[in-house]
């Protein structure tokens, strides 16, 4: 299939816990290609349009309060599958049912503390990848190791 472009966050507490890397490297090592990084503060508008879908719910707070609690790294992944695949390596959204092997199963233990974000579908996507990084900030660029990569 074609290649997809993916939103990851390593969140404020992967930031702390000097996480970055490890997280940074497990979805590197997939095959994925990074095409934009940097460290952020998310601001309060920012956090609001990022998780707009969660206005409503009673967490709503405390995750914007938390996400903007402290820098967070931000990624742009591309690939085929990109979405999946950072998904499946994030695990589910609670540390406590993530699979072992998975980035939230391996190095979380709680809900509100669970390392990581990673768009969701197709359409928060490339919401989201725009929401966090201006055109020039993409780099588009061959990799040597691409035909070993991706067939
Ligand atoms: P994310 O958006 O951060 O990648 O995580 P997700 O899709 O797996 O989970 P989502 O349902 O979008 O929830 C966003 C974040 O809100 C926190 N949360 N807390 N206390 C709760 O019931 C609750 N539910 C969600 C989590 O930190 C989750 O990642
Ligand atoms: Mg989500």
């Amino acid at each position: 299939m074609s290649a997809e472009r993916t939103l990851v966050l390593v969140k404020p507490d992967g930031v702390q816990r000097g996480l970055a890397g490890e997280i940074v490297s497990r979805l590197e090592r997939t095959g994925l290609q990074i095409i934009g990084m940097k460290l952020m503060l998310i601001s309060e508008d920012l956090a609001g349009r990022h998780y707009a879908e969660h206005s409503e719910k009673p967490f709503y707070s405390g995750l914007v309060s938390f996400i903007t609690s402290s820098p967070v790294v931000a990624l742009a992944l591309k690939g085929p599958s990109a979405i999946s695949t950072t998904r499946k390596i994030m695990g589910v959204t609670n540390p406590v049912d993530a699979a072992p092997g998975t980035i939230r199963g391996d190095l979380g233990v709680d809900m509100g503390r669970n390392l990581i974000h990673g768009s969701a579908n197709a359409e928060d996507a490339a919401r989201e990848v725009a929401l966090f990084f201006d055109d020039s900030e993409l780099v588009e660029y061959d990799r040597a190791i691409q035909p070993w990569v991706v067939e």
